[in-house]
């Protein structure tokens, strides 16, 4: 088989300080290519709003000056893509997967950056347009395939801490970071759907994350369909948690991520209870953000778009972590319980800003 065609939409700057206003995140998508086997892809052109920034990408990554485009309609139309790497701030990544979807020279698979989109019926409506087109997506929600998190999801597997029960998560946000985190749950849990949610949130202060509002503080918790529950605290409530993630069973914990100072650098440990204290796992100098997570990400997702079979950054997992974000902000707007699924397609963080509900300064 001839190497896939990839093409880049949202090249970035490629910046030494990457941060909320300006990551580069297609840099990283081009490395995990390269890092592919040689014959797998092949990178033939790219696109940005900004020529310079396409230029630039270009030449860091061997694309000839005939594949640079400002326009990624121009750029599906003469380039026969066999994939697409979306690397865009949220609040376009609907309009370009379901244009992209619908294009008469639409690719085999399309890979996403996280979060989805800004609005539960825009995340909703991207997964439809690739499935009623045979288009193939995914979402970079790269952090399952690191060590801490597969050596986990195995220790719950083999039963070492019993029965699972509940899963955990504390970081910055619900929807930016956040959206990392509820991927992760799903995957910890074995089980993506929640039944119920309930949520609530503090947008006092003023937080545009990649452009994209994020509450300061949450606490949230909801149960999935096979009985495991799930809690998130999010800004001070992350403190609650105690690590990036954790999981508790009948019989112990296990901490991805763990804060505790005894964790002495480990970035993985559990404790079974009634058979002494904590266990540092070794897990190869992996953290709970990489190194090697995207390679392995996107080698997965280009591999199963080939082989036409499912891979695990398939847009449904990545729907039903993100139903539960929207859900706890509407959980939040409604003062109760959500039963899913979860019928409101708006943002109900940005609904409660423009009725006034929360006026973050
Ligand atoms: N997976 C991760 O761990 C991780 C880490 C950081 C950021 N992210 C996500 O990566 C995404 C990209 O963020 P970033 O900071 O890397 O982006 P960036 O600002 O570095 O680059 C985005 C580029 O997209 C271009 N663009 C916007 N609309 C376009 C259009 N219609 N056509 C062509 N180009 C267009 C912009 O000009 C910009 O250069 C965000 O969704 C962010 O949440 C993911």
């Amino acid at each position: 088989m001839a190497p896939l065609r990839v093409g880049f939409i949202g090249t970035g700057p490629l910046t030494d300080h990457p941060s909320a206003t300006g990551y580069g995140m297609a840099n990283q998508h081009a490395t995990a290519y390269k890092a592919m086997p040689e014959g797998e892809i092949e990178m033939v052109a790219c696109c940005d709003l900004y020529r310079d920034r396409a230029v630039a990408f270009a030449g860091r990554n061997g694309i000839p000056e005939a594949g640079i485009y400002t326009c990624y309609h121009e750029m599906l139309a003469k380039e026969s893509l066999d994939i697409v790497s979306v690397a865009t701030w949220p609040d376009v990544h609907a309009e370009i997967v379901i244009s992209t979807a619908r294009h008469k020279n639409r690719p085999m698979g399309i890979y996403c950056e996280k979060p989805m989109a800004n609005t539960w019926g825009e995340c909703k409506r991207m997964v439809t347009a690739c499935e009623q087109n045979g288009v193939k997506l995914g979402f970079d929600h790269q952090r399952r395939y690191g060590k801490p998190f597969r050596l986990a999801k195995k220790m719950i597997d083999d039963g070492l801490i019993g029965k699972l029960v509940r899963v955990e998560a504390g970081a910055g946000d619900l929807f930016e970071y956040g959206s990392h985190n509820f991927n992760l749950s799903g995957y910890l849990a074995g089980c993506t759907k929640a039944k119920w949610v309930i949520g609530q949130i503090d947008y006092s202060q003023w937080k545009i994350v990649f452009g994209t509002h994020n509450e300061n503080t949450a606490m949230a918790y909801w149960e999935y369909e096979n009985g495991v529950q799930g809690f998130a605290g999010t800004g001070r409530c992350a403190e609650i948690v105690g690590s990036h993630n954790r999981a508790i069973g009948t019989e112990g914990i296990i901490e991805m991520g763990p804060r505790a100072p005894e964790a002495k650098g480990y970035h993985l440990r559990y404790r079974v209870f009634g058979k002494g204290g904590w266990e540092n796992v070794d897990t190869d100098g992996e953290s709970v953000h990489g190194p090697g997570f995207i390679e392995r990400a996107i080698a997965d997702f280009v591999a199963s778009t080939k082989a036409g079979t499912a891979s695990e950054v398939d847009a449904h997992s990545a729907l039903d972590g993100t139903e539960i974000i929207f859900a706890i902000w509407h959980s939040s707007r409604t003062h109760g319980i959500v039963k899913m699924p979860l019928i409101p397609e708006d943002n109900a963080l940005v609904d409660m800003m423009q009725r006034g509900a929360v006026q973050p300064r």
